[in-house]
């Protein structure tokens, strides 16, 4: 039997190359040692997108580094992993732009956004690089040199001073003790675009696929299917239907929703002919929805407009005890009058986002059931709790000088 997806073009093919990671074994996550490049421009002449996918099982949401303009060249904002694909995207923008003067990493804990750090700041050698204070990795420190982080030309947001302080306005998230290190994130309001670049505070998920699926649809599909021994058929349901349980998988890492058959049940449907392949992982697929799924995914997404949110995995993992850090950051963004659009590093981007919707979001979130326990929350209450027994995480974050 044929593969059931779309052959890749020619051009795909002739692109395999410019995708490589050979770094992946460092964070294996999907899609491993391939990935495409998604680029955009957000915001004509002033803010571009860069996307790639980031995952773990097929389960992949989009991950996203941002360039912006600033006096004499550009800013880059939340690494990705410098694939001659996106190191191409960036030298097109230099060429019309001017160079990379700067490459900023505002997140003291994030993995994912750490780890090409080095990498991308070795791809231009003149720039700037700016961390987040209080870097750590757990369970193992790894110190920002091993990384591969030139230390000669990088210095500390806020500490040493701040990037293109004529034209961006620099506003931190926290510092919170987690116990096992930092949370803190220094967002940055960029004035000529009114757009405020974040890495994981805020997300925006919108119930189309984003676009970087159309390179190829496999995770989509792959999670659209009731059974392992379903073939990978591509439509457009099927893309949303798949997206929707991406977006439940990586909200809540074990949805409410979802079942896990015995080993029995799962191995009768595999390993038949026509999924004899990685693609369809061998007919293997561990996962049984239940009614309900649909609304649990129709909550976290927005049909117009992507739905705007603290991601569960941040506020009952990270902030389940100090949602006035959230507070107070969104208290902050209620005085700034240019503020227009929110660029995530995650999802949906640029997302509307004045400061009348910061304050109505911080109104709604101090009306919610802050970090609950209960239903599709159960799982991530369950990793907190035994994280508190364990004596790894505090009852009460301490703020950090
Ligand atoms: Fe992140």
């Amino acid at each position: 039997m044929s593969d059931p997806l779309p052959q890749q073009t020619n051009e795909a093919n002739a692109s395999v190359r410019e995708q490589r990671w050979p770094w992946w074994p460092l964070l294996p996550l999907y899609p491993y040692g391939q990935r495409a490049t998604h680029v955009e421009e957000l915001i004509p002449g002033q803010v571009w997108s860069f996307e790639q996918l980031q995952g773990v099982y097929y389960v992949a949401v989009p991950i996203r580094l941002t360039v912006v303009k600033v006096p004499g060249g550009l800013m880059l904002v939340n690494p990705l992993p410098p694939t001659a694909e996106l190191v191409a995207g960036l030298r097109a923008l230099e060429a019309e732009h001017g160079p990379v003067l700067s490459i900023v990493l505002p997140t003291a804990s994030g993995l994912e956004h750490k780890l090409p750090l080095g990498p991308l700041a070795r791809k231009f050698p003149k720039a700037e690089v700016w961390v987040c204070p209080g870097q750590w990795s757990f369970p193992v420190q790894l110190p920002l040199s091993w990384l591969g982080v030139p230390a000669g030309r990088t210095k500390v947001l806020l500490t040493d001073g701040v990037p293109h302080p004529e034209i961006c306005q620099w506003i931190s998230l926290g510092p919170l003790d987690l116990g096992v290190g930092r949370f803190q994130e220094i967002s940055c309001l960029h004035q000529p675009s009114g757009a405020l670049l974040i890495t994981d505070a805020l997300v925006g998920i919108h119930s189309t696929p984003p676009a970087i699926f159309d390179r190829d649809p496999t995770p989509l599909l792959f999670h659209a299917r009731d059974r392992g021994d379903q073939p990978l058929t591509d439509s457009p349901e099927a893309r949303r239907r798949g997206w929707a349980r991406l977006v439940l998988f990586a909200s809540y890492l074990r949805p409410h929703c979802l079942r896990v058959p015995p080993i029995a049940e799962l191995l009768r449907h595999a390993f038949r002919p026509g999924l004899r392949s990685w693609k369809a992982h061998f007919g293997l697929y561990p996962f049984d929805w239940q009614d309900g799924w649909r609304d649990d995914a129709a909550a976290l997404m927005g049909d117009e407009a992507a739905k705007v949110q603290v991601a569960p995995v941040l506020e009952r993992l990270v902030l389940p005890r100090a949602q006035q850090a959230i507070n107070v950051w969104l208290q902050q963004l209620e005085s700034r009058s240019d503020l227009r659009w929110l660029i995530p590093a995650h999802y949906s981007a640029p997302l509307s986002f004045s400061a009348q919707q910061a304050s109505a979001l911080r109104l709604e979130l101090q009306r919610k059931n802050w970090a609950p326990n209960e239903g599709n929350w159960t799982f991530l209450s369950g990793i907190d709790q035994r994280l508190l027994e364990l004596g790894f995480v505090p009852e009460n974050p301490i703020k950090k000088d």
